[in-house]
């Protein structure tokens, strides 16, 4: 698909007609033709839309057409319908203004159509969603409805709506539609009993009858044939191209969407089936005895069907027909009605019926399509009123819809031909005022309060008296017979006192857009609406919940006297109200244009074109926009859009918008007088100098795209690029972390090395300071204590000295003394006094002495060792003695308690000292042993009875023996016996004797120094004992046997005294050897202490432990 992006692409003709050149009447319409033939159907004059009717259809509505346009500036594309809902939906979106869109033209220019088209286009570009679809669904689905209940077929328009609609679609902030509100404006009822020749009644009776299935007809009470129903009119009851049946399945359909119950549809079906019945109702005069007429129902079916179907009792509804009841005051009166006023009263009910049928379809239509939220919302208005109309036959419906499509255009005549001007004069731009006509003086006529003319029709209906149309007709032909635009044949302006065209009982207003002659024939009645009391009440009464709903002052307890407004009344105001709704929003205009009067397509008649483009002002509107300025746009979306023309202004203009535009200006070099500076616009006077502006701007949006596709380009590599850096210094700071990890792992344990070593150098340096520091203060001590010592010794001896000092001199003194008193008193004495006295004394001293001796002297025992201190130093002797005298005589005195056995116990112990003492170190611990001799009871003990008689003589001594062993130095045991003849040695366990000596053969005994039991048996050389040789014996008893032996030995007559040897290392005869024992100090071990071990064939080593 091409894609246009300027309104200068492959135009025909001028779009816009301001760039049209030359400007006439004629160049215009050809214009328009042109454009028409080639399918151009929208032409602009600026941002107005003028619209042709092609009266076919045209490819230009596809969902692609509404995305070409979407979003699109307004000149941009080629003229379209499109561009304007688009224009207006986005300022409405991005603006925040509320729109209104006023479609005008004359009845069949294809205002339903284009009302339709904007819709459908907003309803496409506006949000998605399921709920904003429902409410766009029901929007668009609300016209099928109306159109079957409101429009018809007339002579200018197959589909003519017969009512104004003015519909509110609100928005979101987002844009998005919310929901609507309809209004609607005088519905054209009189269609409903009657129609023009060549018209029909509303489509909706025709679908009804055509495509409702043979079920609901039945039930509706209906048969399908339109020739049965009088108020349908059969000559044009078929309309080419239009499929009534179709139509009535999508109007069916629609009321479904819109939200109508199913009960409701068919409610509505009811009614409009009641009205064709109503119609069907006829009366006959019935003579009265009064000589009246009384009308009285022809053929009471028709009558009952409807009253069954809307549930109404007929009697009432037949009562209604015949009987008119006034009510006054307290009155009641009741009167009959002839035949005209029952066919009167019927039609009145038949169009009260459907008119408020409609209004109350248009209440529930919005009552569904209402905003659900409560936010504040925007809003675009869409204006779709009946058309301008002149018939043949006109009448109070084509007045009002006349008087309103003046008022449209007052309205535009009043935004856009005044603004605009004033607009120029607002701006500061230098303005020749262009003249065109200004319709209020003709809406005055009409409107205006005191002598227009609906204000006269209004007294007229309310005047008591009678009152007809001619009494209306005259009335305005008094007072407005002076007006420019009022024509009257019986008007005082004899001007048209002969005009044949003009009939008596009509009236002509010079309309703005042409004259139209109106029949006043009418008015009143269609005026005053006026359905009698008995029939609202009537109808109050149907069972028939809707029709009870419509008709709300038929309720007798809400009886109102006052008359309601008239539809005149009522229409002026709610078209000021429109009006003045208008004017609060922005308008945007679709003036649309009937290009014949045959509803043909491709037939384009000048003179109708002509006179449409006269008196909607099209000229003057061209006229005004080109006179001063094609084109004018505020400054900043003007910088905005050719800010790129300039290098000066792009991208960013920082100064004032106004000034901006104007460097731009003068650095395009448009000619000064092509444009001109307003207060916040820039008027461009000359069409072609924006082409150029826009020319230039494509050209420069095409450079542009580029230098954006380049710097998108570097900007994406770039951020590629430094994507790739950042990653890169991310990973190598990742990587220098780990590397300075190792590092510092390594340091800190090299570290921790060194600092050991360190730490250990110092504890020691600080050891051995603290040892050295510990020796000193030793050796301080110790210098100390032998400093100390000194000199206590030193004062110690000095004190001696002087102690001694002190006794010389006492002495010395003494002698002196005695010495100076011996010669001073020598003289006095004898010669040998001296001597005398000298003895004396020496006797009493003695005396003394020994006096005090008796009661001093020691104890008894031998054993103590105390003695008197001696008194006199010339004593010492004499004292010596005595203590020895006295120790003499009490051991004497101690050995005289002994018995026999004693002794020789004492004697032995005695013995023993005398060999041992301070020569064996065993000694001492023999001292406090008691010496028993017979230890092993060898007399006593059967064990030994053998051994005992084996010996001849005394046992002395028994006890159990260590033979040590030469070989390994061990010891056996050995029974030791010792007689007064000699040493029996016996096997300990059997008693056997061993071996035995006779004392005279023993020649020694050896015993060491020591703590010992080792002692040596040498046997005489030559004797018979000697054979085997020495024994070598051990006993802890050796004291008492040495001892026993040396006795034994010397008691014994033949022998001489036994030797005994103590000394270290001896030798022992074994056998043939001499072997040496010596005995050794060694270190003390568990038990017996003493080890014999065999150091070679000659030397036994005896180890004792050193006694401690
Ligand atoms: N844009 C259009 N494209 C095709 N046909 C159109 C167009 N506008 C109007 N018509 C035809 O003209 C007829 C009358 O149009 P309509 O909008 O009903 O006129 P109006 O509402 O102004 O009386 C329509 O029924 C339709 O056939
Ligand atoms: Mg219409």
């Amino acid at each position: 698909m091409e894609v246009k992006t300027s309104l200068l692409d492959n135009m025909i003709g001028v779009g816009d007609m301001v760039l049209l050149e030359p400007l006439s009447e004629d160049s215009f319409i050809e214009n328009l033709r042109n454009r028409f033939d080639h399918n151009e159907i929208y032409t602009y004059i600026g941002s107005v839309v003028i619209s042709m009717n092609p009266y076919r259809a045209l490819p230009i509505y596809t969902p692609e057409k509404v995305e070409e346009y979407r979003n699109r500036n307004f000149y941009e594309l080629s003229p379209h319908i499109y561009a304007l809902a688009d224009e207006a939906y986005r300022s409405l979106r991005d603006q925040d203004k509320d729109q209104c869109i006023l479609i005008t033209g004359e009845s069949g220019a294809g205002k339903t159509e284009a009302s339709k088209l904007v819709m459908s286009y907003v309803a496409a570009v506006c949000g998605k969603g399921q709920e904003v679809n429902k409410v766009k669904e029901q929007l668009l689905q609300s016209n099928p409805v109306l159109e079957a209940f409101g429009n018809a077929k007339t002579v200018r328009n197959d589909n003519s709506s017969r009512f104004g609609k003015y519909m509110d679609i609100e928005f979101d902030f987002k844009g998005d539609p919310l929901g609507g509100v309809i209004s609607n404006y005088l519905l054209e009822k009189s269609r409903v009993v009657k129609q023009p020749r060549g018209e029909r009644n509303f489509h909706v009776f025709y679908q009804l009858l055509s495509g409702a299935s043979d079920d609901t007809l039945k039930k509706l009470k209906l048969d399908r044939d339109f020739s049965k129903y009088n108020y349908l009119s059969l000559d044009s009851a078929a309309v080419i191209g239009l499929d009534d049946a179709a139509n009535f399945r999508t109007v069916k359909n629609a009321m479904q969407i819109v939200g109508f119950m199913e009960d409701e549809v068919q409610s509505v079906l009811q009614l409009v089936a009641a009205v064709l019945k109503l119609g069907n109702i006829e009366f006959k005069p019935e003579s009265r005895s009064n000589g009246t007429d009384e009308s009285r129902i022809k053929d009471k079916n028709d009558l009952k069907e409807m009253c069954e179907l809307l549930g109404i009792e007929q009697s009432v509804l037949e009562r209604a027909f015949s009987y008119r009841t006034v009510e006054a005051k307290q009155e009641k009166v009741s009167t009959t009605l002839n035949v005209a006023q029952a066919y009167y009263a019927r039609d009145a009910l038949a169009k009260n019926l459907y008119s408020r049928l409609f209004s109350w379809l248009v209440t529930r239509i919005n009552e569904s399509i209402k905003a659900q939220t409560k936010a504040r919302h925007k809003v675009m208005g869409v204006l779709d009123i009946y058309g301008f109309e002149i018939f043949e036959d006109n009448s109070f419906e084509q007045f009002i819809i006349n008087y309103c499509n003046e008022k449209l255009q007052q309205i535009f005549i009043e935004l856009t031909l005044r603004e605009e001007q004033e607009e120029y004069v607002r701006e500061g731009i230098e303005w020749t005022n262009i003249e065109y006509f200004n319709n209020a003086i003709i809406c005055d006529l009409i409107e205006n309060h005191q002598n227009g003319i609906l204000a006269m029709l209004d007294e007229e209906c309310l005047r008591p008296g009678t009152v007809t149309d001619e009494t209306f007709l005259d009335k305005l032909n008094t007072i407005c017979a002076g007006h420019k635009h009022f024509e009257s044949r019986q008007s005082k302006n004899s001007k048209f006192l002969t005009d044949h065209s003009l009939p008596h009982n009509c009236f002509r207003i010079q309309h703005y857009a042409g004259k139209v002659l109106y029949r006043a024939e009418g008015f009143v009645d269609k005026n005053n609406d006026l359905l009698y009391r008995d029939m609202s009440q009537a109808m109050y009464k149907a069972k028939h919940s809707l029709i009870k709903q419509l008709f709300p002052e038929g309720n007798p307890a809400k009886v109102n006297l006052k008359r309601p407004p008239t539809a005149g009344f009522q229409f002026k105001a709610s078209v000021g109200t429109l009006m003045r709704n208008l004017q609060t929003k922005n308008p945007n205009y679709i003036r649309c244009i009937k290009p014949n009067d045959k509803k043909a397509s491709h037939i384009f008649t000048d003179t109708l074109v002509c006179h449409q483009v006269r008196y909607l002002g099209l000229m003057e509107n061209v006229r005004v926009r080109r006179a001063g300025y094609a084109f004018r746009q505020a400054y900043e979306p003007c910088l905005e859009r050719y800010k790129m023309l300039c290098k000066r202004t792009w991208p960013h203009w920082k100064g004032p918008a106004r000034e901006g535009v104007e460097v731009l200006m003068a650095d395009l070099q448009v000619p000064a007088d092509d444009f001109s500076y307003g207060r916040s616009k820039i008027f461009i006077r000359n069409p072609r100098t924006l082409f150029s502006l826009e020319e230039r701007r494509r050209q420069c949006l095409q450079d542009l795209a580029t230098l954006i596709q380049k710097i998108y380009r570097g900007h994406k590599c770039r951020s590629h690029f430094l994507l790739l850096k950042k990653s890169q210094i991310v990973v190598s700071a990742w990587y220098r972390r780990y590397a300075q990890e190792k590092k510092y792992q390594k340091i800190k344990s090299a570290t921790t090395v060194v600092q050991s070593y360190t730490r250990g150098w110092q504890a020691r340096k600080l050891l051995r300071e603290l040892k050295y520091q510990k020796r000193c203060e030793e050796a301080v001590t110790t210098i100390a204590a032998f400093w100390h010592g000194t000199q206590a010794r030193m004062e110690l001896r000095r004190l001696k000295q002087e102690a001694q000092n002190k006794h010389a001199v006492t002495v010395i003194w003494a002698f002196w003394q005695g010495t100076k008193v011996r010669r001073d008193y020598r003289k006095f004495f004898r010669a040998n006094a001296g001597k005398k006295i000298y003895d004396f004394t020496i006797q009493r001293i003695m005396q003394k002495y020994f006096l005090g001796l008796k009661s001093t002297s020691p104890p008894m025992s031998p054993v103590d060792k105390s003695w008197p201190a001696r008194p006199y130093r010339f004593l010492d002797g004499v004292h010596a003695e005595l203590r020895k005298i006295f120790h003499h005589w009490r051991c004497k005195k101690y050995r005289s308690q002994f018995t026999e056995e004693k002794k020789a116990v004492y004697k032995e112990k005695l013995e023993a000292s005398e060999i041992f003492k301070d020569k064996k170190a065993l000694y001492p611990s023999s001292v406090s042993q008691p010496f028993k001799g017979d230890y092993l009871e060898i007399t006593k003990n059967p064990k030994y009875q053998k051994l005992n008689s084996s010996v001849d003589a005394k046992v002395l001594l028994a006890d159990v023996v260590n033979k040590i062993n030469r070989a390994n130095g061990k010891g056996t045991a050995r029974i030791f016996l010792l007689t007064k003849k000699g040493v029996v040695l016996a096997d300990q366990k059997t008693g056997q004797v061993k071996a035995s000596v006779p004392l005279p053969d023993l020649a020694s005994v050896s015993v060491s120094t020591q703590n010992d039991g080792f002692f040596a048996l040498k046997l005489k050389e030559g004797s018979a004992s000697a054979i085997k040789g020495d024994f070598l014996l051990s006993s802890e008893r050796l004291i008492e046997i040495i001892t026993k032996l040396h006795l034994t030995g010397a008691t014994a007559a033949d022998s001489e005294r036994l030797n005994i040897d103590i000394s270290d290392e001896f030798l022992v005869q074994f056998n043939h050897d001499k072997v040496c024992v010596k005995f050794i100090q060694g270190a003390a071990r568990n038990g017996n202490g003493v080890s014999c071990k065999r150091k070679n064939n000659r030397l036994l080593e005896v180890s004792v432990p050193t006694t401690a």
